[in-house]
């Protein structure tokens, strides 16, 4: 049982308690019909409390439970709600910290709400695809008036109780309470007060109005901006249609319409999506042997190695979150272009009033920098940022070794090169770390976390604490060849280049992945990435795996000097100063060269074909990522590409795309490819724990 059960004197108290944050599962919620059933049978019990253990009153739904028996399981949440309101006592929620989802739900449920100035109340259900689907479309507005109610749930967003009451009079809340402390006993006293009610006199929310005054024509209105805003989401247009339903129908027939679409949403892809994200998200920051409880180093000042384009970036991230930083360059030049361009970075944030001049300044009085490695003596954790070439890191490492403190975090921002030779660098392999920024680095959630063989669990353990601190999305890899993200964009990009070769145009193929929804497709970010930067790995790999197969069409681009935005040209030609893509004659050009130099007849390609084969050429090399042991869970995999290469978050990943469409679909797709006379057989030969998956017909997890 998840909630207890006491008497205060004469009032009940019930509190949730379910951690982390009182989901609402099934053992909650028969811990609470049982109390109010004991509180209804009990003579010595006159009025009833329910409150919340901890750090929430609730954080709503479990939903952990979702998509399980459990959370269909009587009594559901709607079940118990109705059990609150015919309570012939009265029941008073205490509420504090958080109040969300069916949290709020079950709070509108009861006769009087006594709130904590602080609370955050959302009805956040919109974030996870979902509607509030136990009576909050058909109660908020009765408390809160239509266009307050209909903000709050379309866009999901926390107010504070404060802001609430100080806005919307005594309907959400009745009292307000000094402050969290308190709340419970002043619930305890208001319980008290109202003890003795008659049961048909006691305020329900489903008895009050829920009206607009110009209903359809701003019905009309608000339908016209929710759906712009909200194009490959069906949620947020379906919170409107229930919130509209409890203007215009009675209400237990707005309930059952509000039941109606949370139902519909529920089986959405792209509900199933957003959950799969929540919980991939708070998944990802948990290293599978890395205990919680693993010891942490305290980092109170960050040394950065390299003031260019990452070097400037990172130092930002640590400013933000007002750590000191001390960036080291070889010359003064180099250590004064860097500031100026963070300087130049956070005026722009001024300008646009995204950041006060206050905070500017205090954020640059955290900066300084050096040109002697001595300076960084006290640093608790140094990031290098330097030139991509071992040497360079081996002189750097070098160094940090000689002049560190002990127990300093020594982490390189190497995008190639192995995390093991460079803590080998080192008499203290246990303290080095990858961390793997993406550029802008200031912008960019993700931080791959690369562990070394060697690299401690406290190292780690700080690291992805830090990372939260920073507000990044920190994933775990193991050391390979582009880590967990650029092991996979090569095979993606290998196969964008094969699709020319065989007949598609770079536009066709951006067309059609960025309909799927990607943020750009494979010419465009090359173009933006520079064209240069996949030719060296090429150049490379022509040595170190001649076996690798790649269209030589790119090579042909940067032979050009066409690196993209940067020279102007790349994929696409470039106006001055412009970064509107515009096809290029020179290209297709070359590209029709290469098609009749190979001896190629081009075939139309169509577009489903595409996105197929580039989706997939990132789900086979997942599926390697994981046996190989580089990535722990698919959700890690997932994560890396929805905040580090703009896979499209309603689509959840290439591996609970992959996991939605079907393992045994994918693989038979996959088998059709590799019929292509154009395939060596190599590329789409399957990865073994995805053959595995599909005979056992499982899913990635
Ligand atoms: N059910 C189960 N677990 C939940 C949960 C929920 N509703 N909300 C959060 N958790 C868990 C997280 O998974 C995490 O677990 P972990 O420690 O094992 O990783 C833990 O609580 C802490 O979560 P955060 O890291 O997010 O902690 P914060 O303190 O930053 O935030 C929070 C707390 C504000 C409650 C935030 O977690 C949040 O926004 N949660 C989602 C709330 C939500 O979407 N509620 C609606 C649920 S759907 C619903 O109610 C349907 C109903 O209408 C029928
Ligand atoms: P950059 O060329 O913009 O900056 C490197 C800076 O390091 C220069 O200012 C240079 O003066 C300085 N430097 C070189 N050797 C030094 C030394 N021995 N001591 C002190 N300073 C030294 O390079 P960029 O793009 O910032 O890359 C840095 C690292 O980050 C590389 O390892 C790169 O692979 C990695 N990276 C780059 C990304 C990108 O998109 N640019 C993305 C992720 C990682």
């Amino acid at each position: 049982m998840t909630a207890e059960y006491k008497v205060v004197g004469d009032v009940a108290v019930i509190t949730l308690a379910n951690p982390p944050v009182n989901g609402l599962g099934f053992a909650t919620r028969v811990g609470i019909t049982d109390g109010l059933d004991k509180a209804n049978a009990d003579d010595a019990v006159k009025s009833i409390v329910i409150t919340g253990a901890g750090k929430a009153f609730s954080g709503g739904a479990d939903i952990k439970e979702f998509g399980t028996p459990k959370a269909a399981q009587e009594p559901n949440l709607g079940s118990v709600i109705l059990a609150l309101e015919a309570s012939q006592k009265p029941i008073v929620a205490a509420i504090h910290s958080v109040v969300m989802g069916g949290g709020l739900e079950l709070a509108l449920g009861c006769h009087y709400r006594v709130v904590a100035p602080g609370t955050s109340v959302a009805l956040p259900e919109v974030k996870l695809g979902l509607l509030p689907g136990a009576g909050g479309t058909q109660r908020l507005p009765r408390v809160l008036g239509v266009e307050t109610a209909l903000n709050m749930i379309v866009s999901g967003e926390a107010v504070k109780s404060d802001v609430l009451a100080s806005l919307h009079g005594q309907k959400l809340f009745d009292k307000l309470s000094a402050s969290a402390e308190t709340v419970l006993d002043e619930a305890i006293d208001f319980a008290k007060k109202v003890a003795g009610t008659k049961p048909e006199d006691l305020p329900l929310v489903r008895n009050l109005p829920s009206r607009h005054p110009n209903g359809e024509a701003y019905f009309a209105f608000a339908r016209n901006m929710v759906q712009g805003m909200s194009k490959n989401y069906p949620a947020p247009v379906k919170c409107l249609e229930a919130v509209r339903a409890s203007t215009t129908m009675k209400f237990d027939a707005g309930i059952a319409e509000e039941r109606r679409l949370f139902t519909e949403l529920m089986l959405s892809p792209e509900s199933s999506a957003l959950r799969h994200l929540f919980m991939a998200e708070r998944a990802a920051s948990k290293v599978p042997d890395v205990e919680a409880d693993t010891p942490q180093r305290q980092i109170k000042m960050v040394g950065v190695i390299g003031a260019g384009t990452m070097g400037g970036g990172i130092s930002m991230n640590f400013l933000n979150a007002g750590i000191p930083v001390k960036i080291l360059e070889m010359k003064q030049e180099a250590l004064d272009r860097g500031i100026a361009t963070i300087r130049k970075n956070y005026e722009a944030q001024v300008k646009k009033g995204k950041l006060k001049q206050e905070k500017y300044d205090e954020r640059m009085a955290l900066l300084s920098t050096t040109l002697d490695y001595a300076d960084l003596k006290d640093a608790d954790l140094i990031i290098e940022a330097v030139f991509e070439e071992l040497g360079v890191k081996e002189k750097v490492f070098t160094q940090l070794d000689e002049i560190a403190k002990p127990g300093a975090i020594l982490a390189s921002n190497t995008s190639t090169l192995d995390v093991d030779k460079i803590a080998a660098f080192t008499k203290r392999p246990q303290d080095v770390v990858g961390m793997h920024f993406f550029s802008p680095a200031n912008v960019m959630k993700l931080l791959e976390v690369v562990r070394g063989a060697k690299t401690g669990k406290d190292v780690l353990a700080t690291v992805m604490a830090l990372a939260k601190k920073i507000k990044k999305t920190a994933v775990v890899s193991g050391v390979c060849d582009g880590f967990i993200g650029n092991r996979m964009i090569e095979q993606y990009s290998r196969q964008a280049g094969f699709l020319l070769d065989e007949g598609a145009t770079p536009q066709q193929v951006d067309r059609a992945v960025e309909k799927f929804g990607f943020a750009m497709g494979p010419f465009r970010m090359g173009d933006l990435a520079g064209n240069d930067i996949g030719w060296a790995i090429r150049k490379r790999r022509a040595t170190e795996r001649a076996d690798m197969k790649y269209s030589r069409t790119a090579d042909k681009l940067c032979e050009l000097g066409r690196f993209g935005q940067k020279t102007g040209a790349g994929w696409y030609d470039y106006a001055p100063g412009k970064r509107d893509a515009i096809p290029s004659p020179v290209v297709l050009e070359l590209i029709e060269k290469h098609r009749k130099d190979e001896g190629i007849v081009p075939r139309k390609i169509s577009d489903e074909e595409i996105v197929q084969r580039l989706v997939y050429s990132l789900v086979n090399e997942g599926a390697h990522i994981l046996e190989d042991g580089i990535a722990s869970k698919s959700g890690d995999i997932d994560m890396v590409y929805l905040t580090g290469y703009g896979f499209p978050l309603w689509r959840g990943g290439p591996m609970h795309y992959a996991n939605e469409v079907g393992l045994y679909n994918v693989a038979e797709s996959m088998k059709r490819f590799a019929k292509n006379p154009r395939d060596d057989g190599e590329f789409w030969k399957p990865a073994p724990l995805l053959q595995k998956l599909v005979a056992e017909g499982k899913k990635f997890s």
